[in-house]
């Protein structure tokens, strides 16, 4: 078995003289040591403000920061540098495209268009629209889920129409696991006329991503759920459509020219990034994907997807344990209630055995109420979880269902 487990420090943690199993990566990866180092080099060699002076040290910060650029483009397969804006993490990304898109539609917004959503959605690709639709009177509508906590294809197809003007999904549920048919479902939204964007939050460790095949309009992702620093992520957008979107934010370094009265606009990505941007970040998150090229990465999905299946059957023989979604992909997260105690409370006793994991609603608020419950414990994975962490939340569940 291939394991990368040693190049994350923070694993290396015990708790109560046994190590501490961390299944918590759908909230926030661990880091490896290279990510960290980089960070630090950053700030102890090369840390200057960008795009701005005229020294030695803000040359090397310019370059590192535009390096990570090109990284992510390079690792989302997006055609131009220009496509890739930084952000401080996929919420902000979606906010950024809610708060523009507007400005940069052909055909302007009308009374009663909608927003298609999914019943799968993470807060963050629900509220930024919640908010566009009060701003121009649209509606939000949702696609259905499955008792699988699949999403409702015929649903989707249903509620397709001339009025979906944005059709807005995840890649990978952060609550369930579920993995989305999100080519079918870009393509399908696309010739309906809809504009899509993707939450890729949960998708760059599990799934490779190419945007130009998938041929959505945005695809967001943060750097903290791939290894990479928290505060810094990235919005893929079509270069037409950036071209085509308002500012969002006004500042230093967004623009070509101010006047006391009128400015006008550096051309993308910089017209988005107003401000000293997240420097260490991005340099991390170029680290991160340096870090990630040199991964045997199918090995490492494969190995993750057995490590899943093998803990899913355990699971399911504990009496008491119900899966809460059995979706027909699913990714690094498994989701789970045990009859008769509340999820914070199976995350406690978890706890106290050293199990990390997260329990509750999982910002999917709309999710668990259709589902009916009022959360689940959550276990996810990632590339550096190994058997020993499977065993550990397996006696750690049986000891618990002992206390309820
Ligand atoms: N979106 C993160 C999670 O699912 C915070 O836990």
């Amino acid at each position: 078995m291939t394991s990368i487990r040693n190049h994350f420090p923070i694993l290396t943690r015990t708790f109560r003289e046994e190590p501490l199993i961390y299944l918590d990566s759908a909230a926030t990866t661990q880091k490896p040591q290279q990510v960290i180092d980089a960070i630090a080099d950053y700030y102890a060699q090369h840390n200057a403000n960008v795009h701005r002076a005229a020294h030695i040290i803000a040359a090397e910060a310019t370059a590192m920061l535009e390096d990570a650029r090109e990284g992510l483009r390079n690792f989302l397969k997006a055609s131009d540098k220009a496509e890739i804006i930084f952000t401080r993490g996929t919420t902000e990304a979606i906010n950024l495209v809610a708060a523009t898109i507007a400005g940069g539609l052909e055909k302007p917004f009308s009374d009663g268009d909608e927003i298609l959503i999914t019943e799968l959605e993470h807060h963050s690709n629900i509220v930024p629209w919640q908010l566009l639709a009060a701003r121009h009177n649209l509606n939000i509508v949702a696609v259905k889920i499955s008792e699988t906590g699949d999403l409702d294809l015929a649903d989707f197809h249903s509620k397709l129409s001339s009025r979906t003007r944005l059709f807005c999904c995840n890649h990978v549920s952060n609550a369930l696991g579920t993995v989305n048919p999100i080519q079918e479902l870009i393509h399908d939204a696309k010739q309906a006329g809809a504009v899509t964007l993707i939450d890729g939050a949960q998708a760059p460790l599990h799934h490779a991503i190419d945007v130009q095949a998938l041929d959505c309009d945005f695809y967001a992702i943060s750097g903290h759920k791939m290894f990479g620093p928290t505060g810094i992520g990235a919005l893929y957008g079509k270069l037409q459509w950036l071209e085509r979107l308002p500012p969002w934010q006004g500042g230093g370094e967004m623009i070509e020219h101010v006047s006391l009265t009128s400015s006008t606009f550096q051309k993308p990505p910089y017209k988005f990034e107003a401000g000293t941007p997240n420097i260490a970040g991005a340099v991390g998150l170029g680290a991160t994907i340096e870090y990630l090229n040199n991964l045997p990465m199918t090995t490492l999905i494969d190995q993750e997807e057995q490590l899943i299946k093998g803990a899913i059957s355990r699971l399911k023989q504990i009496p008491g344990v119900r899966l809460v979604g059995e979706p027909s992909k699913r990714s690094a997260v498994i989701s789970f209630i045990l009859d008769g105690a509340h999820p914070h409370d199976v995350g406690t006793l978890l706890d106290q055995q050293g199990v990390a994991v997260r329990t509750g609603q999982h910002c999917a608020m709309p999710l668990m109420e259709r589902l009916g419950i009022p959360g689940t414990v959550r276990a996810s994975f990632s590339l550096y979880n190994d058997q020993s962490d499977v065993d550990r939340l397996i006696q750690g569940i049986e000891k618990a269902t002992t206390f309820i």
